[in-house]
């Protein structure tokens, strides 16, 4: 496995990388979810194509300087499950090396990117648009593997491919759970015990919610579950149209049920898909 540190070592290392090659990009603090994104980028690039991981905790994408503070940055264990999953190329450019300090060209979203995650993160996925659009450019990838737990960003990502012509193949993987249900996270190593045995609470509820009949019953049923916990505060808890990912009471049609939960200062997102496909 290489490791290039700077976007120039990179594009010397991509000019002769065999084809096709597949981008996974990640923030790091890696677990299964992210190792079930690394397999489905091999079974794309095939045995001998590349699979490219970057690691980069984005700064321009945290609208919090404490959570950009607190996130993880265990490199080291990154690196050994990138070459335990095969990985053949692990990009980890610092900041500095990505962005010029008078940098000033953006990738903005603007239509699905208001709601939900993008409401109470001004600026947040014009940081995720624009550095993947970067780490695009930078690897000449053919394809790039996005998680569903994201679905927001997937559909933003999606968006920006389509609009701007960007010539990779986004590829979704689904969530990745514990065996309680709690959606794999690097957030989660930060809850506390009784804050983590609480979390599974998410996922059930939303299940719980999304067997109700009518959009109010749904919310309701999901809202008063997830509430029942003193732990929690509810960023948000809405129903939404899975194409236009703006809120509906439609069941006719394919609907997202999507929650981001604080614990604490820690803020979890999940979501379950119901509605007539
Ligand atoms: P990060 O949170 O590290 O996630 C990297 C990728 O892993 C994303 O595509 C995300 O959807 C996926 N992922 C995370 N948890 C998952 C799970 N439990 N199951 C399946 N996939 C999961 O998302 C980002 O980083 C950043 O915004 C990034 C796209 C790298 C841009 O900076």
């Amino acid at each position: 496995m290489d490791i290039a540190e700077t976007s120039q070592t990179l594009r010397e290392m991509m000019r002769n990388a065999p084809r096709p090659c597949v981008l996974v990009p990640t923030m790091g603090s890696l677990h299964l979810g992210h190792v079930a994104l690394i397999q489905r980028a091999r079974q794309a690039a095939g045995p001998s194509g590349t699979v490219i991981v970057s690691i980069f905790v984005n700064p321009i994408q945290f609208d919090r300087p404490a959570d950009l503070l607190a996130y993880p940055r265990p490199l080291a264990a990154d690196l050994a499950q990138c070459e335990a999953a095969g990985v053949d190329l692990v990009f980890t450019p610092t900041a500095e090396s990505m962005y010029f300090p008078n940098r000033s060209v953006t990738v903005t979203e603007s239509s699905l990117s208001l709601g939900l995650c993008g409401a109470t993160r001004p600026g947040h996925f014009d940081g995720v648009c624009t550095v993947v659009l970067k780490l695009f450019l930078l690897t000449g990838c053919e394809a790039a593997v996005f998680g569903e737990k994201d679905f927001q960003q997937l559909a933003i990502i999606h968006r920006m491919v389509r609009d701007l012509d960007v010539p990779v193949e986004i590829i979704a993987s689904p969530t990745v759970r514990e065996p309680d249900g709690l959606a794999l996270s690097s957030r989660n190593v930060r809850l506390s015990p009784e804050q983590r045995a609480d979390a599974p609470r998410l996922q059930a509820a939303l299940l719980a919610g999304a067997k109700q009949a009518t959009a109010g019953q749904v919310l309701q049923v999901a809202r008063q579950l997830i509430e029942a916990s003193p732990l929690t505060r509810i960023d948000y808890l809405t129903l939404v149209d899975a194409v236009t990912l703006q809120e509906t009471e439609n069941l006719d049609r394919p609907a997202i049920l999507a929650t981001a939960v604080f614990y604490g200062e820690v803020r979890l997102i999940d979501h379950v898909k119901l509605g007539k496909r």
